[in-house]
């Protein structure tokens, strides 16, 4: 671990993403004792004119303080400095440098070290000015050891060719280990839990989860079984990746506007998840080796068909009065992909991701084909699944077939579910972006989008997002609170997923 100074740089202090995620993030770390490791002094940066105090006041609202003592609040606050400045203007990036390396020969510095962490809590149109505002200005001394990194949250472009000039601009200032591109969904603990040591899953827990219910053994010999050898066409029929919200786009209409579902999120969340369900084994789990495998799947990713696609836009969207009388922006879509490899040739990838739904959920819910030569017709009870939901109630279950309890000889769908919150209680699940910011301070890129990956996104949805953009596929509006358009329930089923009645996960309470 590197020790010695360290400076991180909120550009875009004032703005909502540094009050609710930014800030938050590192206080936590801090509260962690994370930052303490390092002489560590937090900048904010933005254009608003403000003293120090007044940024804190601004922050302490929004940090997580439920059980803490608050004097962590007033330290964690003291370590915080502000400058104003424009962001194209010299001075202002003069200024800050200024703050930044007063702090670095500052007698309380225990090692001349210069770690500069920039943060882009930004509008992307601003990233290559700012960038080069950062390259030119504030760079780390190189009279002293350490580095300077720069983190980007997306959107990165809102096609392939503004991806690519922006890639390319900010390309010629830094080099790619200096380029932190932010996914947030890549830092949920469960998502987390599909890179870990291949097993995509950890079969030690369910081992020990199973261990003493003698009857089970047959059971954790088939999940053996279930996870490496059955992971491919020959056994899965479907596989979805869910993303539901039960609130409109309220207050953003005007972002969202311009980018839609599609980019907002399935071209980014959830394409990242769908490359770690998908990937073959990496080589080992050096980041660079995983991140590979996740340009490879997405290279074999088949051209979209328009009978792909649904499209939704909620009624009342458009009340949104930053949002045009006439958008055709969607706030659902549903897009299935098909990956021409030997692995996944024939299984439907469904994507889906929908605002102003009837539920909140994001989940990766895989389902098995039917079993051959079924004595007890169980398919009419349903297929086994293996979900992952990933927020709320983050859980791992598997939906099988078992006999109804009683002198009857009824089949029944039950489950196997290991819940987070009941399995490890206490055990505090970090916020995605605590995980983020502090692998950025420890230099590892595993959990960030590299530049050909990024590329390799955007081949896959440009296309159809140009239809879109030229009109020629339109929404279909949907009622708000509703599963989204019927159309989009039809392509599930097209698709060949099998919905099961009668039954539903119900996450247990502690
Ligand atoms: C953001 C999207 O990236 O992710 C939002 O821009 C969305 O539209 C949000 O609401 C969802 O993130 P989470 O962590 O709340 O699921």
């Amino acid at each position: 671990t590197e020790t010695g100074c360290l400076s991180i740089i909120v550009l875009g202090a004032s703005g909502d993403l540094a009050k609710k995620k930014t800030f938050p993030a590192l206080f936590k770390l801090y509260q962690q004792g994370f930052l303490q490791l390092n002489d560590v002094h937090i900048f904010g940066y933005s254009r608003t004119k403000l003293h120090d105090d007044e940024l804190r006041e601004r922050i302490q609202g929004y940090l997580p303080v439920e059980n803490k003592v608050s004097s962590n609040v007033s330290d964690f606050l003291q370590l915080i400095k502000y400058v104003s400045g424009t962001y194209d203007s010299r001075e202002g990036f003069q200024e800050l440098d200024k703050a930044i390396s007063e702090h670095e020969t500052s007698k309380k510095s225990r090692e001349g070290s210069s770690r500069r962490l920039f943060y882009l809590a930004l509008p992307p149109s601003v990233y290559p000015q700012v960038c080069k505002m950062i390259k030119t200005f504030c760079t780390n001394k190189s009279c002293l050891s350490g580095w300077t990194r720069v983190v980007l949250e997306k959107p990165f472009g809102k096609d392939l060719a503004s991806a690519e000039d922006m890639s390319a601009q900010i390309g010629e200032l830094f080099d790619e280990p200096q380029i932190y591109r932010i996914d947030h969904y890549l830092g949920k603990e469960l998502v987390q839990n599909l890179v870990k040591p291949f097993s995509y899953f950890n079969l030690l827990l369910l081992s020990l989860l199973f261990l003493d219910l003698e009857t089970l053994q047959l059971v954790l010999r088939f999940a053996n079984r279930f996870f490496l050898p059955l992971w491919n066409r020959d056994n899965i029929s479907n596989v979805q990746i869910v993303f539901r919200e039960d609130f409109g786009t309220e207050g953003r209409g005007g972002y969202f506007d311009q980018y839609g579902i599609i980019r907002d999120i399935i071209q980014n969340h959830l394409l990242q998840i769908f490359c770690l369900v998908a990937m073959e084994k990496p080589v080992s789990t050096k980041p660079e080796h995983i991140r590979d495998e996740k340009v490879k799947v997405l290279q074999s990713v088949n051209p979209i068909r328009d009978e792909d696609v649904v499209l939704g836009q909620y009624r009342g969207y458009k009340d949104d009065p930053t949002v045009p009388d006439d958008s055709v922006t969607p706030t659902f879509a549903t897009v299935v992909l098909h990956i021409h490899n030997e692995r996944w040739e024939g299984v439907p990838f469904i994507l889906k991701a929908g605002k102003a739904l009837n539920s909140r959920k994001a989940e990766i819910r895989v389902q098995f084909k039917d079993v051959p030569g079924d004595i007890f017709k169980c398919s009419k009870q349903g297929r086994n699944e293996f979900v992952i939901r990933l927020q709320p109630s983050e859980a791992m279950y598997m939906k099988l077939t078992v006999k109804q309890p009683g002198l009857e000889m009824t089949a029944t769908q039950s489950e196997l579910d290991l819940s987070y919150r009941q399995r490890y209680q206490g055990v505090v699940i970090p916020e995605a972006y605590e995980r983020l910011i502090l692998d950025t301070i420890k230099g590892d890129q595993q959990h960030f989008v590299r530049r050909d990956e990024l590329k390799a996104a955007w081949e896959i949805f440009t296309p159809l997002l140009h239809r879109i953009d030229e009109g020629d596929l339109q929404p279909l509006e949907y009622e708000p609170g509703s599963r989204g358009p019927a159309e989009a329930d039809k392509l599930l089923e097209k698709a060949g997923y099998v919905q099961t009645h009668g039954y539903i996960w119900i996450p247990p309470t502690l």
